[in-house]
């Protein structure tokens, strides 16, 4: 039995697992496969437009009947300094002439936009059960026409400030993302990635700081990740990494076989690749201008620079310049389809979880 049925209540999940939401990364048959296996099922729409949105919904709704959760991301946008824009372009001339690229050539490259107004109208008409945000909130008129749709609204927090926060501004669920998370940081009250604490470390101090459920995120990746989460208080789990090598995966075949060679400690925290910190597996471009640059222009622009080299690049079968987002556990991924592996996640933590109480 889980020690803990708030989520289950809530979500009305067979497992208190959420799969993470990975924009770029996993798009239906991912939350399909994984919500079929139990867990709530999260598609990230941060990189997409309404209209992709809305199709991609409905396509999980044709293949399950279980609760979906939208995330988007809430950073407030700014627009490209040219300035700034040109000095990254000057930083990665090399590696433009290298791959035979004119860096003069207008880049139109999707990149992530934050929750707006015509996001909002999407979630009022698709109501999924639950919304969760990357970086805060959003504007507190949305957030009330999210709540208002009947949306659980969940997001991160990176230190207990954060959590206390979220709380007070409406969030139902925190989720607490410790350094060790891939991706990128949900911070959005500090700047500091030194002073970023661990999950271990996080998740108790959040549990004793709000009231709302609180969901252990960062690092999780196996049955005696999610029984220590629910020893440290957490009433659920956010696991990305240990998704990342399903089949349903979008995940590119050489960032495969990256993410299938990385150890312990593979990944770093980096803003080279968006401008905004995230942990990632050590690339070319990661290891050779950051992976810390103060000339990264800022979220996220600099991932608009680096665009032309990643499709370059990846056509050569390289990741130099693609996102290889994954968190420190990365190594505890399987390679099995993502509704057997919930199964197996759910299924091993709780023989912990009762080899403990026993
Ligand atoms: C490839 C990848 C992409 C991610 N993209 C998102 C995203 O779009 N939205 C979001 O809220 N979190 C995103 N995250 C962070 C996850 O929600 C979560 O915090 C993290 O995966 C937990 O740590 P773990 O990777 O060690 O399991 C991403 C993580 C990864 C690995």
């Amino acid at each position: 039995m889980w020690p803990d049925r708030r989520l289950l209540d809530l979500f009305k999940t067979e497992f208190p697992i959420v799969q993470a939401p990975m924009a770029g990364a996993i798009d239906t048959d991912l939350v399909i496969a994984a919500s079929q296996g139990g867990a709530l099922g999260s598609l990230p729409c941060a990189m997409l437009s309404v209209e992709k949105a809305r199709e991609q919904i409905s396509i999980i709704r044709q293949r399950v009947s279980a609760p979906v959760n939208m995330n988007f991301f809430c950073h407030k946008a700014v627009d490209a300094d040219p300035n700034r824009e040109a000095q990254w372009k000057q930083r990665l001339a090399p590696y433009y002439k290298e791959l035979g690229l004119d860096p003069a050539t207008p880049i139109n490259a999707a990149n992530r936009a934050p929750f707006d107004a015509a996001m909002c109208e999407l979630v009022e008409e698709l109501k999924p059960e639950v919304v969760s945000f990357q970086f805060g909130l959003p504007d507190p008129a949305l957030l009330k026409r999210a709540k208002a749709a009947g949306c659980i609204v969940m997001s991160s927090a990176t230190i207990v400030k954060e959590a206390i926060w979220l709380e007070e501004n409406g969030a139902d669920v925190i989720i607490a993302q410790g350094a060790e998370a891939g991706g990128h940081r949900g911070m959005f009250l500090t700047e500091n990635i030194a002073e970023q604490p661990g999950t271990f470390a996080l998740v108790p101090q959040v549990v004793d700081a709000v009231k709302v459920p609180v969901i252990a995120a960062g690092g999780i990746a196996d049955g005696r990740g999610i029984a220590a989460a629910f020893a440290l208080g957490a009433a659920g789990v956010q696991i990305g990494s240990a998704y990342l090598r399903c089949p349903e995966s979008k995940v590119i075949a050489p960032a495969r076989a990256a993410l299938a060679q990385a150890l312990d400690d593979s990944t770093v925290i980096t803003n080279v690749m968006t401008g905004r910190p995230a942990r990632a597996v050590i690339n070319r471009v990661m290891r050779e201008v950051g992976p810390i640059s103060p000339d990264a222009p800022a979220f996220p622009h600099a991932a608009t620079g680096l665009a032309p080299l990643k499709q370059a690049s990846e056509r050569l079968g390289k990741v130099d310049f693609t996102n290889l987002w994954a968190g420190q556990a990365i190594r505890l991924g399987r390679e099995m389809p993502a509704a057997e592996l919930t199964r197996a996640l759910a299924g091993a933590a709780l023989a912990r979880l009762s080899q403990m109480a026993g």
